[in-house]
Order: structure tokens, then sequence, then C-alpha cells
């Protein structure tokens, strides 16, 4: 089972599933008969024989259904987003954060359902200082970042609770890019700058740096996180290497000949300075290498993008 399949890192995790001969029941409150982005991400998978999805929503929906016969449950479903987190919005982050994770818990634990791959986030780690290490200080500063932890330790206590039959790997990943990226992050943003003209609100002053990590390289690691050896873990998932937005600016210049139109922009709370993944245990624990650069990875993006984009036609869809 595969929670948030039709968003853009569970669409992937779909394909590579299938792709392995696994049978995928998917659930997710969007669908592509009413939404768009939807339509975009699981186009290519609804024809698919091992391929089965449910539009339901995990806060307010029987689950047990679902999960029945599930013996792996991917937890990819939840509200994203640091920026947008603040103010009235909170309360859709909890529910599709933490309320909704712990209610598939429960049924998980109910139905014996073996493992549970959870979506985590650096956003965990707020402003501490890198490389960022799983058994470090977890001290998030935004509304997301801590419905996130809130998930994550739910997760791991359901999988410590006594006679569990439950084990939980929590994947943190790090600021994902690539082809059917959200529409509000800064990767995509950037390509779609260069396609459209519309310039690209920079946030702060663009020194802030991120561990990038190409879609391919998060969906390798969330497989592996299914069959690893582990009782209640939480795994850093980065790509490798911490670049800041202006080097990403310049490279996705070079990539695509030309350069980014951009207009300054305050910094936005909750964005954090820095972050660089140790990726130690995520080696040890599930064999991950990330193996696509930084570079390579923006190639794939712009190849995708702009083949299904005319040059100056308006941004797509943002909801
Ligand atoms: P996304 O928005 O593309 O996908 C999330 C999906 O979850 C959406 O399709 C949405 O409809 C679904 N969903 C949300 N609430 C739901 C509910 N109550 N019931 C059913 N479905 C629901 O986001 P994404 O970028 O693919 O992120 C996937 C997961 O990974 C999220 O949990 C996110 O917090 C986490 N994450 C993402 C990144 C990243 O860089 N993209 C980094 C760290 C963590
Ligand atoms: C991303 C995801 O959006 C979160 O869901 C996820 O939890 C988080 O990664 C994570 O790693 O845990 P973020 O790092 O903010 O969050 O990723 P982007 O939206 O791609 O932004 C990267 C940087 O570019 C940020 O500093 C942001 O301020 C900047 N940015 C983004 C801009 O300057 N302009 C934009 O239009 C968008």
């Amino acid at each position: 089972m595969v929670t948030g399949a039709a968003g853009f890192i569970g669409s992937h995790l779909v394909e590579s599933l299938l792709r392995q001969g696994v049978t995928v029941l998917g659930v997710d409150r969007r669908s592509p008969g009413d939404n768009a982005i939807a339509a975009e991400n699981l186009g290519g998978l609804l024809g698919h024989p091992g391929f089965r999805l449910v539009q339901g929503d995990l806060v307010t929906d029987e689950l047990k259904p679902w999960v029945d016969g599930a013996d792996t449950v991917f937890h990819l479903a939840g509200v994203p987003g640091v920026r947008p987190s603040w103010g009235d919005t909170f309360g859709e982050y909890l529910e599709c954060n933490v309320l909704a994770t712990q209610r598939l818990l429960n049924t998980c634990v109910s139905l014996g359902v073996q493992r549970l791959v959870l979506a985590s986030s650096s956003s965990v780690y707020g402003d501490c200082t890198g490389p960022l290490r799983e058994d470090g200080l977890t001290a998030p500063v935004s509304p997301y970042g801590v419905t996130k932890l809130a998930a994550e330790r739910l997760a791991l206590a359901y999988a410590l609770a006594p006679d569990s039959p439950i084990s939980v790997v929590a994947l943190r990943y790090f600021t994902v890019y690539g082809p059917r990226q959200r529409p509000d992050m800064a990767i995509g943003r950037m390509l779609r700058a260069v396609l459209t003209g519309e310039p690209l609100h920079l946030y702060g002053d663009g020194r802030q740096r991120r561990d990038f990590t190409f879609v391919a390289d998060a969906v390798a690691a969330t497989v592996a996180a299914a069959t690893a050896e582990a009782t209640a873990e939480a795994v850093n998932i980065g790509g490798g290497d911490s670049v800041s937005v202006l080097d990403v600016l310049r490279r996705v210049g070079e990539i695509t000949g030309a350069e980014v139109p951009v207009r300054d922009d305050v910094y936005q709370p909750g964005d954090v300075q820095v972050t660089e993944a140790d990726l130690t245990k995520a080696r040890t624990l599930l064999g991950y290498c990330p193996s696509v650069t930084l570079t390579q990875g923006i190639e794939h993006h712009w190849n995708w993008l702009s083949a299904r984009t005319p040059a100056g036609s308006p941004a797509t869809a943002t909801a």
C-alpha cells in the first residue's frame, strides 16, 4: 500500500514498485479524475494490471478495507511545504500529517502489518548545524517540521510498544527534486522561470544551502527500507552534496543556456539556513548511495519539463 500515491514522490514510488513486479494499492485524496496534478503524476500507471488506486482521506475514512492484505505500508501522504505552514493552514497540517499517521498506525497494528515506511523530513532538524546525524538534536523551526517530527515519533513509538507487530523505518528526505516535482518547490520553479519568463522569487540572499536529492535516489531508498533489518529507525536520505540556492541558479543557467529571471523577495519564516545529511546510517542500513549528481538531476528535470511545456507558455497549475 502506498499512501500519497498521486503525489510527487508517491507516484515515482508506485512506478518503481510496479516495475519490480509488486502489486500496489495506492490511496490518495486527489484523483486523476478531479485533479490535474494527480492526472499528470499517475497518467502512465492507471491501466497497469498490478495497480489499483482508491480515492480517500486518511483523516476521515475507514482505513481497514485498504490496509487489509498489505504486507508493507509506504506512508507518503501528507501536507508538505515549510513556508505555508504558519497560520490558519496549521489545522490541515496537523490532521493530515499527525492524526492521519496515528489512524494508519492503529489500523496497521490491528491488522498485523509488519513494516511501515514513513516519509519524514530534514525539517525535523530545524537550524541544527550539519552534517546532520539521526542521533543528533531535532529542533524544528516551522509548524510543518513540528508535525513531521510528531508523526515520526508516533510511528517509532508504535513500533517500540511491547508486542507490537509493526516495525518502522522513517526516512528523513532532504529536498527532493526531479520530474513531477511539486509546483511550490525551488528547482522546478527555476526551470519554469526559464521557460515562461516569469521571474523566480528568490527568498532571502540565496546563500541558504540544501542537500538536494534526486527523486529516483529517494525512491530507491524507500524501496530498500521495506526490507531493511530494523525495528524502529529514522534514517537520513540526502543527495550527497549541500549546495546554495545561488549555485543552483547558476547551474540551471548553464544547463538551460538561459539566465533564470529572478525577483528578490524576503526571507521566509521557517526556512533553515543549511541542510546537510550525514548518510552513514543510510549506507549501512539501506545500502543507500545517491547515484545522481545535482547537475545530472537538473538535466533530467529540465529535459522532462521542457518536453512538456512550450516556451513562453504560462506557469502550470499550482494546486
Ligand atoms: P505531494 O503533495 O506531491 O504528495 C503528497 C500526497 O499526499 C498528495 O497527493 C496528497 O493529495 C496526499 N494527501 C495529503 N493528505 C492526505 C489525506 N489526508 N488523505 C489522503 N491523501 C492525502 O508531496 P511530496 O513532495 O510527494 O511529499 C511526499 C511526502 O514526503 C510528504 O509526507 C512530505 O512531507 C514528505 N517529504 C517531502 C519532501 C520533498 O522534498 N518533496 C522532503 C521531505 C519530506
Ligand atoms: C522541501 C519540501 O518542500 C518539504 O516538503 C520538505 O520537508 C523539505 O524539503 C525537507 O527537506 O524536509 P525546501 O527545502 O524549502 O523544502 O525546498 P524548496 O521548496 O525546493 O526550497 C529550497 C530553497 O529555495 C529554500 O531555501 C527556499 O526558500 C528557496 N526558494 C524556494 C526560493 O527562493 N524561491 C522559491 O520560489 C522556492
